[in-house]
């Protein structure tokens, strides 16, 4: 039995595409898989803050000297940590924006990348994730095509950070559905979802 941590980013409801294949694979997966649960969030209607100075003055402050005011600085944090750490997949639905994640994303990944918690320095000065063994899909939604060797393929910022800060806490098994071209009209984005649909699928049976 597994569990998985399904987060939806975008500030859209209904209209969003992320969200929609998000969902789609939640369902199909939780079909295939019953005696798997699911934790959601939904951190693109319900935001998380952005670290603050007290945030960052208790994220390196050792947990026995804190002050009442760093405790409830780094309380959420703390939970939305202990909800990472409790999965063991994850399921993100990612909009593309400016090229790169949505802030609303940003803002959650730097809730959660804390040393000592999700990462350590070690005695050499260098870093080590501490999430290890664990896998993560990403269904991103873009209104262009970044697919490998198109014209816009080099401005996409959004996979390869994702592997970046994902890997630098001990995640390399990261799989990308990308749902793009949303934005080239109704033929393309028939497409575009036919692909998706395909995808999700395939996901399902091989994740
Ligand atoms: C603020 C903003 C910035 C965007 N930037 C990009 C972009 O850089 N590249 C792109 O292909 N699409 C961009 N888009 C289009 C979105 O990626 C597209 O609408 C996608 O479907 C949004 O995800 P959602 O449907 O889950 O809300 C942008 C949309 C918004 C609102």
């Amino acid at each position: 039995m597994g569990h998985i941590l399904h987060i939806d980013s975008s500030p859209r409801g209904e209209r969003s595409f992320s969200r929609k294949f998000s969902r789609e694979f939640i369902t199909a997966w939780k079909n295939a898989h019953p005696e798997d649960t699911v934790s959601y969030r939904d951190i693109g209607q319900n935001t998380v803050p952005h670290v603050d100075e007290s945030w960052i003055a208790a994220a390196f402050t050792p947990p026995d000297a804190y002050t009442p005011e760093l405790a409830k600085a780094i309380e959420l944090s703390n939970t939305l940590v202990d909800e990472f750490l409790a999965a063991d997949r994850y399921v993100f639905g990612v909009p593309m924006y400016n090229f790169n994640i949505p802030s609303t994303f940003k803002a959650y990944i730097d809730q959660i990348v804390r040393v000592g918690r999700t990462f350590a320095v070690t005695e050499q000065g260098g870093f080590k994730g501490l999430v290890e063994g664990k896998k993560i899909l990403v269904i991103t939604a873009r209104g262009g095509d970044f697919s490998p060797g198109s014209p816009a393929a080099p401005y996409d910022y959004q996979e390869p950070y994702l592997r970046a800060i994902f890997g630098f806490l001990g995640i390399t098994d990261i799989t990308f559905i990308h749902v793009e071209n949303l934005g080239a009209g109704d033929e393309a984005r028939e497409q575009s979802f036919a692909k998706a649909h395909q995808a999700v699928a395939q996901a399902v049976a091989s994740w």
